[in-house]
């Protein structure tokens, strides 16, 4: 998609195929949609009296106006004016953008990100229009045999009307959005993605492509040699049910400094660990049958790590960022983790392998550990890692976890001002006990209570020398059923987290 500003006064006079004007209820205009009103002899105020009510989420195209260029007039229903906030103007853009795809047009104008919100700026919702615009027009068919080129949308220009006065910093928010939509798409089609084609290999291949592509990332990819080398036997327990070899993928993002950053300390990177399962069967504590398919999102964490990295690249920013992949798969060979098994990792502390479906804290855990060298500002790691996080929040939420209450706070700021959302759960050392086992220093598991939180507890254990925090994304990675794929969430959170760190 290609994105730009439009700040022509007189919008009636404008030529596209698709222009968006905003509506609230009560019959109230936003100034855009009360100019080609005007321009049209009332032709808007007229179908509000009658059957466009102006509701959140709702749209109505009219074509061909009197006296306005536009072939089409979108109307985006924003709901009452009153409640009107930055989340309802991305669910708009999204609303006008899917009327834009389907319409089969390949430009469009929208009048939106004009109309003022509180808490957002013009930079945000230009961020968030071009987002949108490019979830709208996501389409995954790289593994059909025949792509219907039909259904390929065709939108593929969007501009966004300013005032003059808010130009510079629109362009800068649609510069933003058009690497967090690369991003997203990225980390979507990585996810959906079939196992035996997205393998820990694949991941690699596709860490290193970046790397080629963005001189600012530097890459290495390790094979089992080298994961046995630095003493990952947790991380290699797991892999081993597999033929598929693992990968640990490391990923340094060096961005240009700014130039007064010579005179402070330098501050140590932000580490990004995303757990990169790429089909998790459950091992011999295998997973029940019916959604079992949906295991191969279970590396949406690592994708996320992946699209967080290009967005980041594409778009220069300051500071430095290592991104950390361990990848394999959890499956059932001779050579698999048994329940009762007690493995080393790579920090020294024994588990005792109590259910082998409880993979993703196995692995991420060497990961951690592997982390300190960096000697980070901040870690964090993102995984799929509980069907309990699933129950807590839903698809809404993911699930954060951290006893950093600053560096909580700055995620939880990050996910809201993307639309991308996180909720603190509690980490307690009172959960600990959970993991105690007879044999090894811990347990895999905790029980059945507070299963999200006990995952959290396990993997704190090997973060103590940095300031850390987990996000569990098994409830906000993918959505099931008849629109099953991949949402690309959290990488809209974690680029906002990184933008805001230079602020
Ligand atoms: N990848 C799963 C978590 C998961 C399950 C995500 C369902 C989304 C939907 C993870 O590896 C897992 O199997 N976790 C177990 C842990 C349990 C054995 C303590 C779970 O949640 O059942
Ligand atoms: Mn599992
Ligand atoms: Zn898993």
């Amino acid at each position: 998609m290609e994105f730009s500003t439009n700040t022509s006064v007189s919008i009636h006079q404008v030529k596209t195929a698709a222009l968006a004007v905003g509506v609230f209820t009560d019959g109230v205009l936003s100034p855009a949609a009360d100019v080609i009103d005007r321009a049209c002899h009332g032709a808007i105020r007229a179908v509000m009296k009658t059957e466009f009510l102006g509701k959140a989420n709702t749209t109505l195209v009219l074509r061909n106006l009197e006296g306005v260029a536009s072939a089409r007039v979108v109307l985006v229903g924003l709901g009452k004016q009153a409640d009107y906030t930055a989340r309802a103007h991305t669910s708009a853009e999204k609303a006008f953008a899917s009327v834009c795809v389907h319409a089969r047009v390949t430009e469009a104008i929208s009048t939106l990100a004009a109309i003022a919100c509180p808490g957002s700026t013009i930079t945000d919702r230009a961020r968030n229009a071009a987002a949108a615009a490019c979830e709208a027009t996501y389409h995954y068919d790289a593994t059909f045999g025949k792509p219907d080129p039909d259904a390929r949308p065709k939108l593929k220009k969007l501009s966004l009307l300013v005032t003059r006065s808010d130009n510079a910093a629109a362009e800068l928010g649609l510069k933003q959005g058009a690497a967090l939509g690369q991003g997203v798409s990225m980390a979507r089609t990585l996810g959906n993605l079939p196992g035996n084609i997205c393998t820990p290999t694949y991941l690699g291949e596709t860490a290193k492509k970046l790397g080629r592509e963005f001189k600012s990332i530097k890459v290495t990819v390790l094979d089992g040699k080298q994961i046995a080398a630095l003493g990952m036997g947790s991380f290699l327990s797991v892999s081993r049910g597999s033929d598929q070899p693992p990968r640990f993928i490391v990923m340094h993002y060096k961005g240009k400094a700014p130039a007064k950053a010579a005179t402070k300390t330098k501050p140590g990177p932000v580490v990004l660990v995303g757990k990169g399962i790429t089909f998790d069967s459950g091992g011999i504590s295998i997973k029940p049958p019916a959604t079992m398919d949906e295991m191969k999102f279970d590396m949406c964490g690592a994708a996320s790590v992946l699209g967080t990295f290009r967005a980041l690249a594409e778009l220069e920013l300051p500071g430095e960022v290592v991104g950390l992949i361990p990848t394999c798969e959890n499956l059932i060979n001779g050579s698999a983790n048994k329940p009762g098994d007690v493995v080393t990792s790579m920090s020294g502390q024994t588990i005792e392998i109590l259910n082998t479906d409880a993979e993703g804290r196995l692995i991420l855990c060497d990961a951690l550990t592997y982390a300190e060298r960096f000697k980070p500002s901040a870690v964090i790691d993102i995984a799929t890692l509980t069907g309990a996080c699933v129950v807590a929040l839903g698809g809404v939420n993911s699930g954060l976890f951290s006893k950093d209450d600053e560096l909580a706070d700055s995620i939880l700021k990050a996910g809201k001002q993307a639309g991308d959302t996180a909720w603190r759960m509690p980490l307690e050392d009172d959960y600990q006990v959970q993991l105690k086992s007879n044999f090894a220093d811990m347990a895999n598991i905790g029980g059945q209570p507070a299963g999200a939180v006990t995952a959290a507890c396990f993997l704190s254990r090997f973060a103590k020398a940095y300031r850390w925090a987990h996000l569990d994304i098994a409830g906000t990675a993918w959505k099931g059923g008849a629109i099953k794929g991949s949402t690309g969430r959290p990488v809209p959170l974690l680029l906002q987290f990184l933008l805001n760190q230079k602020a």
